[in-house]
């Protein structure tokens, strides 16, 4: 079998935990969060915050490891044959679909938003910007930069230079494969953000009053809870949506990371490492950088207009005006975008990674044709994504991958392994090689609370969200073909991948059937 597997493996515990943890650092962490913590006021958030994160998002993580170890050792790095292993069953596999399709789709607008953040990092260093000290002259910045402002085609060169540049990185690092690549970034890539982020808080800490408000007034904002907040069930959506992201789970992509573990590699240990430090960049770091210094500049009534702006405003625009005001700013204004530059492609270098396996694994292509296929292909789609991200292309794409069919993946995730692949089978799998005995409490959490949860998330969404998305209401008609196209490239990958799907298991049936059920390395 053409099975990728057996070639590579994650080298170092280090490289491990900093890999993961690299691709749960992202942009979720430095923009996602704080514009949503401040949209619903601080503190508030962090209530169901750290509910989902206990509830669902450290029991996922173990769980995705665990069937990502258990996957890989039948030589299978993406979802697919990972649940074909974990529930005989016709549907099982085409389940699988989602985890090759959602960071794939998701690859396709993350890393234009990452290439933001190199072309803001050089404007910083050359000072391009320097003199635009309102929001209003940063927001203009922000639109010419992408060519938002112009016709029916958004194009900035600038932006697509930077586009270009990123993209190259990116499948620089990728080709290079798991340890040589995706290790070595990380093993030097997290300690530097770590770095440049514990600099910018300090920076931050360390501001002065500004008209009468200090940054004690703006850290306040995020640990006040005004417990009145909480009735409302946006809040609960938020940041429950917000811990899948955040942590890259119901996606496949922890999946086809754990699958590059060896069979008796710890995981229980390692899995709660990964939730440790992104939880500590995002809340520590994350929480203390963006969100106080915009309270302290711009006060609450500020942020609520900023917020209004949408989610980008905060970090492309209000942090630039902020650092135009603080002696040597222009040094710190280049180590935040690079900081989210380099928390962007340590999880953007991994968004094909499924598909990469998936085309090897099971559809046997040999690795150097699928990486020219799927760098052409990417490169391809990117286009459209680009040139009408003013005209709301990813916003579509973002509701259908990034929310809600990671809750249909999560809740059907968890359902397998705890009720068809069996908890008792699968507490003893996870717990193999551990280095952690998790407590018993999280056996039950993972049987009830984590699918009744993932459920009920999923029916908000299909009550709440879901036909008013797809009648597109309150679209301008003329933009709607655009966000038709964004569905077009949904169908069309989940299209692509079912018939992936088919074909591979009709073409080599023997090898999906070797080792019915039982725990084996392959060799
Ligand atoms: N967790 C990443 C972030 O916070 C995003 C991500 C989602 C990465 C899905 C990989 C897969 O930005």
């Amino acid at each position: 079998m053409a099975g990728s597997l057996l070639r590579d493996r994650w080298v170092t515990r280090f490289g491990l935990i900093m890999a993961m943890a690299g691709n749960a650092v992202g942009l979720g962490n430095f923009i996602r969060f704080p514009g949503l913590a401040a949209e619903h006021g601080g503190g508030a958030f962090m209530v169901p915050y750290f509910v989902a994160l206990v509830l669902m998002g450290i029991p996922l993580m173990w769980i995705e490891w665990t069937i990502g170890r258990y996957g890989g050792a039948y030589g299978h790095g993406s979802t697919p044959g990972m649940f074909h292993r974990l529930w005989r069953h016709p549907l099982s596999k085409y389940i699988g679909i989602f985890g090759v399709m959602l960071p794939a789709i998701i690859g396709l607008y993350y890393v234009y938003i990452e290439s933001w953040s190199l072309g803001y990092a050089w404007q910083s260093i050359t000072g391009a910007y320097w003199g635009k000290e309102t929001q209003a002259e940063m927001g203009e910045v922000f639109t010419t930069y992408l060519g938002w402002g112009g016709g029916a085609l958004a194009f900035g060169p600038q932006a697509y230079l930077f586009f270009v540049i990123t993209i190259l990185i990116n499948f620089l690092v990728f080709l290079r494969g798991i340890s040589k690549g995706i290790e070595l970034l990380a093993r030097f890539g997290m300690p530097v953000l770590l770095i440049l982020g514990i600099i910018l808080a300090v920076r931050v800490l360390t501001l002065e009053t500004v008209d009468g408000r200090s940054v004690a007034d703006g850290l306040a904002q995020i640990w006040v809870v005004d417990w009145s907040a909480l009735s409302s069930p946006d809040i609960w959506i938020a940041a429950s949506g917000q811990v899948f992201f955040t942590l890259s789970l119901g996606f496949g992509m922890i999946h086809a990371y754990a699958a590059y573990l060896g069979k008796d590699d710890d995981l229980t240990l390692n899995g709660l490492a990964t939730v440790g430090t992104n939880s500590f960049v995002e809340v520590i770091l994350g929480g203390t950088i963006v969100v106080p210094a915009a309270l302290l500049f711009f006060g609450m009534d500020g942020i609520e207009v900023i917020t209004d702006e949408g989610i980008f405003a905060i970090s492309f625009q209000t942090l630039p005006v902020i650092f135009q005001q603080l002696p040597g700013g222009q040094f710190f204004a280049t180590l935040w975008f690079l900081l989210l530059f380099l928390a962007g492609l340590m999880s953007s270098v991994a968004m094909f990674l499924p598909l990469l396996s998936f085309l090897q694994d099971e559809l046997e292509i040999d690795r150097t044709k699928a990486l020219a296929w799927i760098f052409v292909g990417v490169f391809i789609i990117m286009q459209p994504v680009m040139l009408l991200s003013h005209r709301g292309i990813m916003d579509e794409l973002d509701f259908w991958v990034a929310v809600f069919f990671i809750c249909v993946f999560a809740a059907a995730e968890v359902i397998i392994f705890a009720w068809i692949f069996g908890i008792d089978k699968g507490w003893e799998v996870m717990h193999r090689g551990a280095d952690l005995r998790v407590p018993r409490v999280f056996y039950y959490i993972m049987k009830y609370v984590t699918p009744v949860y993932a459920l009920a998330l999923l029916s908000w969404y299909a009550y709440d969200g879901l036909l008013p998305t797809i009648m597109m209401e309150g679209v301008p008609p003329e933009d709607r073909w655009v966000l038709w196209l964004a569905r077009l490239i949904v169908a069309g990958v989940f299209a692509f991948l079912a018939w992936g799907v088919w074909h591979a298991w009709r073409t080599h049936p023997k090898y999906f059937d070797d080792g019915n059920g039982e725990f084996e390395e392959i060799s």
